[in-house]
């Protein structure tokens, strides 16, 4: 795409990454995303914020084909898809320094190669006159590394946030539209990138209260132009607070486990629970996490596979604990063959997660009368303590 307007003097440069469909190798992207790019043209000076991929750094070169000068380069975050093309716009702008944080002075020149003598330091609260603009620099860390920041524009009143408010979409809209849409896709992409660090987020989000903002301008996604809906939906993630809901993760091979799934999944609904049940063996995982921002409870299913759970079910407790989600409970079901020690491993799985296991309910082969009043207890024993919190 060309570069587009957003205010006077202001353009996206960036670009979209329509076919991508994972990221960091690791979490699906169905809608692609974007690598937004900004260029601000100051009466006296010009800065462009943040780059794009490497993989699509021709794009914002032949954006920046008519700009003669870029006199500060912006490193909101020192992650490949935001910092990747810097080495070439400082090829291209040999005057041009880069503006980052502290804590991105060992990281610039680790992960990509940026000579120190080209980096200008800044710290939380600092200013940079453009001429008739100002950039202020709002240090935000661990949205989603230690060194990340944002830059705020007073006089076009827009938060440049970079991957904290970001949506992994890919389109053509400039701003955000379809709001519930755009909501989901941040949540997601919330769960996914910046839930590990929810407590440092709310310090992040009473930082930019008092900042006057008409416009939220991420790094990937489209533009807020409702940012009260963004930060507000934010505020509820990073919060305490816990929907009356389970995620219930489970793998099965012969229909035992499953059985016992479908079963427990009844008795929770019949109780007024929320379920969001995922086969890990063709579940997006994406959706996995999305589903653990607010929930109350996970429940992991697995058939004993060589002594241990069935290792899609291992998959998903790893990656639970790892995201971080604010659980309170957790509870583990599932059929063995002659023995193992399911439960034990997977608790040992998940030591980030400070949630109460309630007994596990386990079945010998199919299950039995006997294994499904046990889950009838499971069912009444999660919507009891659901109640409670609220
Ligand atoms: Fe969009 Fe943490 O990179």
């Amino acid at each position: 795409m060309n570069p587009r307007k957003i205010k006077d003097n202001i353009f996206w440069v960036g670009a979209v990454d329509w076919d991508r469909r994972l990221f960091d190798s690791l979490m699906p992207l169905p809608t692609g995303t974007s690598y937004n790019a900004y260029l601000i043209k100051g009466s006296e000076k010009t800065a462009l914020l943040d780059t794009v991929d490497p993989t699509m750094s021709d794009l914002l070169l032949s954006q920046l084909a008519d700009v003669p000068s870029v006199d500060y380069v912006v490193s909101h975050h020192a992650e490949q898809d935001h910092s990747g093309s810097i080495p070439l716009i400082l090829q291209k702008y040999p005057q041009a320094k880069v503006i980052a944080t502290s804590k991105a002075k060992d990281l610039l020149p680790d992960h990509l190669g940026i000579a120190p003598d080209r980096l200008m330091i800044v710290a939380d609260g600092d200013t940079l006159s453009l001429g008739d603009k100002t950039l202020k620099f709002v240090y935000t860390p661990w949205v989603h590394w230690p060194e990340t920041m944002c830059t705020y524009l007073p006089q076009d009143r827009i938060l440049f946030s970079c991957d904290f408010f970001g949506s992994h979409l890919a389109t053509s809209a400039l701003f955000s539209e379809d709001d519930d849409f755009v909501i989901e896709a941040v949540k997601s992409y919330y769960a996914t990138i910046m839930m590990p660090f929810r407590l440092a987020i709310q310090k992040n989000l009473e930082k930019i209260k008092g900042l006057d903002i008409e416009l939220i301008a991420p790094s990937h996604g489209p533009i807020h132009s409702k940012p009260a809906s963004i930060i507000n939906a934010y505020a509820g993630w990073v919060s305490d607070g816990l929907r009356n809901a389970a995620v219930v993760a489970y793998a099965s091979m012969h229909g035992s486990t499953k059985a016992m799934v479908q079963h427990l999944v009844n008795g929770l609904v019949e109780r007024g629970v929320e379920v969001h049940q995922f086969d890990m063996v063709s579940a997006s995982i994406e959706k996995m996490a999305t589903s653990l921002v607010d929930a109350a409870t996970i429940v992991l299913g697995a058939p004993v596979v060589n002594g241990g759970p069935h290792p899609q079910v291992a998959y998903a407790a790893y990656l639970t604990n790892i995201l971080k989600p604010k659980l309170k409970y957790g509870a583990v079901i599932g059929s063995y063959g002659w023995g193992g020690k399911m439960v034990e491993q997977i608790a040992a799985l998940m030591p980030n997660l400070k949630v109460e296991m309630i007994p596990p309910v386990l079945c010998k082969g199919i299950p039995r009368e006997a294994d499904f009043r046990a889950l009838d207890q499971l069912a009444a024993a999660i919507a009891e303590k659901h109640q409670a919190l609220n």
